[in-house]
């Protein structure tokens, strides 16, 4: 069983690279299917989630060469193939094969996904616009096959912006006949990224990063070539690091106004706090101020920085509240914050965080893998050692995340026990 062991207290000095974006690359990786060629991506992170999907891509007979942070995808030899349920339960993304493989084959039969156990997390958006589409869905269990005699661009109106739905309905469209518009989809940049990836290939989106996105369907894909935007919630996280424990410490390889809700809490707060064109330095700050914060959809104050940003608000001044507005089980790392000395109330989807409190270290669970991050970034202020324990949660999103955090200092290793 692998476990981080941090002892906590010090001081983050020197600069941290940001990798590419966790949820782009698990899109862009199924997304390639849709190409007749051979695509190239570039600033794929390391972490083990793009390892799931790079067995899957081999599974359907797809041939992958991955080189440092590149990946060359060439599915010339592809086979609409049935993905074992074990291979599709490993990750949430796995669902993106899904919608591709259906807009490739017009069938397709997969399982259910899988991903952090941090709600329902149910598919029916993405089905609602496959069906708009025309595919005929039959569920036994958790398998769905889907079948389109012809795949037919539809206008396909999103019950909330999800950002599944809304890039499984685009991959459905790109090829579809005619032309299809998505409304209420959601505008986070890991969509532009995905729509910006098809359009090379020869796919005619427009509209990504807004609301409504329209999508002309084409024949044929060709050679396709992306980069993988940096990670905001990766950045975030470091940058809640550098407001905890930093002194000076840059945070390099950003896109600042990806993570402006987020930095704008922290100005709030008194950190401080100096953003530049692709970094910015945060140091640690006595006296911070409480904050409200209520998470929403992109450009609003994203759901995977809640636990994170949980750590920081035990250590401020007075209450602070965070509301989940987009999970219904995103708070256990509560009870664990709890153990080590912070005063969080739930109440509902709404904690109550009364502060400054100063945290022990613990033995502690890693039950998702924001919850995680949130409990490595309590453990690098804690006063004495905190041991995580299910810490693969933490290594499927964060690449290189001990390495890059001993490389500024903080006291953290990986044991394998
Ligand atoms: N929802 C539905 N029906 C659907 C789809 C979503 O009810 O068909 C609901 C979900 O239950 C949830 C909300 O809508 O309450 C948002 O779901 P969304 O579809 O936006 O989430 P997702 O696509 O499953 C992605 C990220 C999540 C991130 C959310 C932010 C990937 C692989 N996952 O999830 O990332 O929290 O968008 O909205 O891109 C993480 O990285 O830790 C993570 C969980």
């Amino acid at each position: 069983m692998k476990k981080i062991k941090i002892n906590g207290g010090k001081e983050l000095k020197g600069t941290i690279r940001i990798s590419g974006a966790k949820n782009s690359a698990v899109a862009l990786v199924p997304a390639s299917l849709l190409s007749d060629g051979i695509v190239t991506i570039d600033n794929i992170p390391n972490i083990s989630d793009i390892d799931a999907l790079n067995e899957i891509l081999e599974f359907l007979g797809a041939k992958v060469v991955r080189d440092k942070d590149r990946m060359i995808i060439d599915q010339t030899s592809l086979e609409n193939k049935e993905i074992p349920e074990s291979k599709a339960k490993k990750l949430r993304a796995s669902y993106y094969f899904m919608s591709a493989l259906l807009g490739k084959y017009k069938h397709v039969e997969m399982y259910f996904p899988g991903g952090c156990s941090i709600g329902a997390r149910p598919i029916d958006q993405t089905l609602k616009g496959f069906r708009a589409l025309g595919a005929e869905v039959i569920e036994e269990g958790n398998k769905f096959t889907i079948d389109a005699k012809e795949l037919t661009g539809a206008e396909v109106s999103l019950d909330m912006p999800s950002v599944g739905a809304t890039i499984n309905t685009i991959l459905v469209a790109v090829k579809a006949k005619g032309t299809t518009t998505i409304l209420n989809a959601a505008k986070e940049p890991e969509i532009v990224n995905v729509a910006t990836f098809l359009n090379n290939m020869g796919a005619k989106i427009t509209g990504a990063g807004t609301s409504e996105i329209t999508i002309k369907g084409v024949n044929k894909l060709g050679n396709g070539f992306a980069e993988v935007i940096p990670d905001r919630i990766e950045a975030g996280t470091y940058v809640i690091a550098g407001a905890l424990m930093g002194n000076s410490l840059k945070i390099e390889n950003i896109i600042p106004e990806h993570i402006e809700s987020l930095t704008l809490k922290l100005k709030e707060m008194n950190v401080p706090i100096k953003v530049h064109e692709d970094n910015l330095i945060v140091s640690r700050c006595e006296g911070m101020k409480s904050v409200n914060i209520k998470t929403q959809g992109y450009p609003g104050f994203a759901t995977d920085l809640q636990q994170p940003m949980t750590s920081l608000l035990v250590y401020a001044n007075g209450t602070s509240t965070l509301e989940e507005t987009i999970y219904e089980n995103r708070f256990q790392n509560v009870a664990f914050l709890n153990s080590m000395g912070a005063d969080i109330v739930i109440d509902g989807r709404k904690i109550y965080i009364k502060g400054p409190k100063k945290l022990k270290g613990k033995e502690i669970v890693a039950t998702d893998l924001r919850a995680g991050a949130c409990l490595v970034l309590a453990g690098l202020k804690a006063e004495g050692q905190t041991v995580i324990k299910e810490v693969e949660h933490i290594l499927r999103g964060y690449e290189n995340i001990i390495q890059k955090l001993q490389n500024v200092g903080a006291d953290i290793i990986l044991v394998d026990e």
